[in-house]
């Protein structure tokens, strides 16, 4: 294809974060391709693979709607066919947060998105920085591997209550989707604070944990202040700038958001 390519990977069951993804790559490319694709690689045994939500046909006429140029949805045979036996593995940066609560899961993110990356070709490839470890860890491989493509960082699209949006938001109870709104919440709590100057790592993580505490329907997994180049874990006083990121469980639903501060 002559001209810019963009390109935004993602796993369907299309929600306007994905299209901010979208109209993102359209404004800033001759071409924009979309895959769909729900990539059994990066789900452990036990998650959620088998009923994660699936609309083959709404996101093709939401993207058809949008005038993408092309949507590719490889089978999972295409994409690991027998004797598939080569994977990605980013080191340091996938270690905590996700990559510690979900062992594997980044390695699978990283081999499905080479694989997606060598087949569309992009110049541009967009990604939310709602999954803000998982940004990283593409933009790490990038840079080792040498790939030509420019990784564009997206910022966070949300509910009008605050919580992010999510594909597996639709898990969600009526009760436990208006309690959600309590993750937004404690994370701006925590902005407020660091705004007003407060720079010690534990007083904002509690600051977050205290506030997702008040609410019973909120099991938070982890609340997590890192470095937010390297992702370790900050003591003492913040350098910036840093992520401060959670998990937070509603029932067997993990629900992920981050704020980046300085
Ligand atoms: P998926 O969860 O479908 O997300 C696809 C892209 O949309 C990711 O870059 C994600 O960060 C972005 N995104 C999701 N919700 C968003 C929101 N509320 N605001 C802004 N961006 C948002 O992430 C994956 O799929 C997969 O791991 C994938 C990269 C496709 C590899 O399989």
């Amino acid at each position: 294809m002559a001209g810019s390519l963009g390109f935004v990977p993602t796993m369907g069951y299309l929600h306007d974060g994905h299209m901010a993804l979208v109209r993102r790559s359209l404004a800033e490319n001759v071409h924009t391709v979309v895959s769909i694709f729900v990539n059994p690689a990066q789900f452990a045994p036990g998650e959620d693979f088998e009923r994660y939500p699936r609309d083959e046909v709404r996101d093709l006429a939401m993207l058809r709607d949008a005038q993408v140029d092309a949507v590719y949805l490889p089978s999972a045979s295409d994409m690991y066919p027998e004797g598939f036996q080569t994977y990605v593995d980013v080191e340091q940066v996938t270690r905590r947060l996700e990559g510690e609560s979900r062992p594997g899961h980044f390695r699978g993110v990283t081999t499905v998105v080479l694989k997606l990356f060598n087949a569309v070709q992009p110049d541009r490839a967009y990604f939310g920085r709602k999954d803000a470890q998982q940004l990283r860890v593409i933009q790490r491989m990038a840079t080792d591997l040498d790939l030509p493509v420019e990784i564009v960082p997206c910022d966070i699209e949300r509910e009008s209550d605050g919580l992010a949006m999510s594909s597996r938001n639709v898990y969600l109870s009526p009760r436990q989707r208006s309690a959600a709104g309590v993750i937004h919440r404690a994370l701006e709590e925590a902005r407020a604070a660091f705004d007003a100057g407060e720079r010690s790592a534990a007083t904002l993580r509690s600051i977050v944990t205290g506030r997702l505490a008040t609410e019973p329907l909120a099991h938070a997994e982890y609340v997590s202040l890192a470095d937010g180049a390297t992702l370790e874990e900050l003591e003492g006083d913040l350098t910036c700038p840093a992520l401060l990121s959670v998990v937070v469980r509603f029932g067997p639903t993990r629900l992920l958001d981050n704020v980046e501060l300085g």
